[in-house]
């Protein structure tokens, strides 16, 4: 972890994504294929962790989204209107070469601490995933997430309320 970059915006100009390979081919294509445009088009802002030289090994996308109130959770839908404003992680990816040092982690923590900045600027009262599959949604409840429906194991939306986000930040820190 030392010797990579802090986390920033994708900078397609000098970033390398040509090599990025977490094993999810669609995942990898939309980092490589679709990032820059999304930035340009402002759908989605991607911050990526890099090598000093610039080569990206993780990265995430961010979006503004809204929740139906009606399909929230208690935690989510109280006093709120509808829909409810919220952040969306909408990908998550690590390449391969470097999976299982924290990087994912350390990403999400960053976005978090992201998320809080921008509650405080624009209100969102959750970040919202979609995990990739059912072995991704038990990684994002590691660190601290909800599934939307709980009780249904192939569900795979979830959401971490903002004012949780302190307490699962100082956890993540431990
Ligand atoms: C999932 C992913 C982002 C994790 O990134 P990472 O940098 O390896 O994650 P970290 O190193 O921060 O965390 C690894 C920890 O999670 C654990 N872990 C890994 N996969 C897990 C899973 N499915 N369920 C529970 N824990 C899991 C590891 O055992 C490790 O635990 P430890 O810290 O106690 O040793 C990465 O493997 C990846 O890009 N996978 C392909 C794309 C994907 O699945 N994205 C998910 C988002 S939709």
């Amino acid at each position: 972890m030392t010797d990579l970059q802090r986390p920033e915006l994708l900078d397609a100009a000098r970033h390398d994504r040509s090599r990025f390979d977490s094993g999810e081919p669609a995942l990898d294509e939309w980092l490589r294929r679709y990032s820059g445009q999304n930035r340009r088009r402002n759908t989605a802002a991607t911050w990526v962790i890099a090598t000093p030289e610039d080569r990206v090994v993780a990265y995430a996308s961010l979006a503004m989204t809204a929740v139906d109130r009606s399909a929230a959770p208690r935690t989510v839908a109280r006093q709120a209107p509808d829909p409810v404003p919220a952040l969306l992680l909408g990908r998550l990816a690590v390449d391969r070469e470097f999976v299982g040092l924290g990087i994912g982690t350390a990403l999400v923590a960053y976005v978090l601490a992201t998320a809080v900045e921008l509650n405080a600027k624009a209100a969102c009262r959750a970040v919202v995933v979609a995990a990739l599959d059912a072995h991704a949604r038990t990684w994002w409840e590691r660190l601290g997430f909800h599934a939307f429906h709980p009780d249904d194991p192939t569900d795979t939306d979830l959401y971490l309320v903002t004012s949780e986000i302190e307490a699962t930040l100082r956890r993540l820190g431990d």
